[in-house]
């Protein structure tokens, strides 16, 4: 069954619909039917990225003349939100590739570095990977340690970094190092990493409690060479960078956080339709209908917020106020929703055979990656402080 997701459709234009479509079409025939055995098995394979990328996912927003579909924002966030409900553990590689690491060499890197990624990252020859995060520094990034010291023309990176998303298969990493310890988050530097670079090794799979299936390590620096052409944008700017990918990549979690609610709903929407107690079908009690009426509501307004923000990168507007309500707003409306079509289930909701199980864990993350939902509330009192003044 499909329901037709209430986005505002007639607001989308022809282009924006058109990759929602093939989206739509990928997901059901090749990511819904696969992502159970791939959540079991803890693991996809690498040619499902190639299959996404021959029908341009992987560089939605890459200007043409990179290989890319020349897309705005918006037609990038509708595809990631069909991906999500058909499966969110694939949909975090392909996002993490496109709006954190691939819009970034887009937007700050030099002309070389540009030739060196965008056409074999839009081909899904390359893919790559984003690392911000170290185990003493997450919500409090600025405060990072991974040494990167400048020798001749390159830096030598020390440390290690966690949690990295695409890392056991990622070609390329965007990598967040400190180039000036004594100047905290203003001494970041932002270095593009290739697989393979002397002195850097990828550490064990995390094995997690949802989007199992994606694959997240620990990258360690031990005396590795980078050229300092591999630097993007400027020296000890990099905190800036990691921020202005993180606006993008909020709204590319919110939009998984909707594709997840989605999916759910439509699950206890059907299964309660179904499923008959004391002689009817539940959808006929009016506590399943409320639960059924709060979903729905709460998809709508997370929808909107997540395309709002989108509407706003497209334009190019700076949006760090309305990418972290779409974040925060959809990541706790999934987990409500996915708790809810859980219950709708009772028992049958506990077990693997029907997906709701799955959804209810893979929604868990979306309140904790790309910042936490505590982190959005700072974030969203800040803009609205500094509005005041
Ligand atoms: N865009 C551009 N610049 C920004 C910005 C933004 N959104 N937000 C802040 N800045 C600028 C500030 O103006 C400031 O500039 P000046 O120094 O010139 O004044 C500079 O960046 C530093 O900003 P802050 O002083 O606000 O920095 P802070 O140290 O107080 O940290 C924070 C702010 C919001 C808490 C930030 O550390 C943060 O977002 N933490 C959460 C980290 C996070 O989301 N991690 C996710 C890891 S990646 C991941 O999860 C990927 C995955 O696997 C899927």
């Amino acid at each position: 069954m499909t329901i037709e997701a209430s986005a505002p459709a007639g607001e989308l234009s022809e282009a924006q619909r058109m990759v929602r479509e093939a989206a739509r079409e990928f997901a059901e025939k090749r990511l819904k039917p696969t992502a159970r055995k791939f959540d079991e098995e803890e693991k996809i394979p690498r040619e499902l990225y190639q299959e996404a990328a021959e029908l341009g996912f992987l560089a939605v927003m890459f200007p043409e003349e990179y290989g890319g579909l020349g897309l705005d924002y918006l037609a990038y966030v509708v595809a990631m939100e069909e991906l999500a409900r058909g499966n969110a553990a694939f949909q975090v590689g392909v996002t993490v590739h496109n709006s954190l690491v691939c819009s970034g060499i887009i937007k700050f890197g030099t002309a070389q570095q540009k030739e060196k990624y965008l056409r074999k990252a839009a081909k899904g020859e390359w893919i790559g990977a984003y690392s911000l995060s170290e185990q003493g520094s997450g919500t409090d990034a600025g405060s990072l340690k991974c040494r990167a010291a400048a020798q001749g023309d390159c830096y030598v990176l020390n440390g290690s970094k966690a949690w990295v998303t695409n890392a056991g298969f990622a070609d390329f990493f965007l990598v967040f190092v400190s180039t000036a310890p004594e100047l905290k988050n203003k001494g970041i530097s932002a270095l593009l990493v290739d697989k393979g670079a002397p002195g850097f090794s990828v550490g064990k799979k995390e094995l997690k409690l949802g989007i199992k299936a994606s694959d997240t390590r620990e990258l360690i620096f031990n005396n590795c060479r980078v050229p300092k052409s591999q630097l993007l944008g400027k020296e000890n700017e990099g905190f800036k960078i990691a921020l202005t990918q993180l606006d993008n990549g909020r709204v590319s979690i919110a939009a998984q956080a909707v594709g997840i609610a989605q999916a759910a709903f439509e699950e206890a929407v059907a299964y309660a339709k179904q499923r008959r107690q004391f002689g009817k079908a539940i959808a006929e009690f009016q506590l399943t209908q409320a639960k059924l009426a709060r979903m729905a509501t709460d998809i709508d307004a997370a929808r909107l917020l997540t395309y709002r923000a989108a509407s706003l990168m497209s334009r190019g507007a700076r949006c760090t106020k309305q990418a972290s309500m779409a974040k925060l707003f959809a990541s706790q409306a999934s987990n409500r929703i996915c708790f809810d079509a859980l219950q709708i289930h009772g028992g049958n909701g506990f077990v693997r055979e029907f997906p709701v199980e799955r959804y209810f864990r893979d929604a868990r993350i979306t309140e904790i990656y790309e910042g936490t939902s505590e982190v959005q509330h700072l974030i969203i009192a800040r803009e609205v402080l500094a509005e005041a003044r």
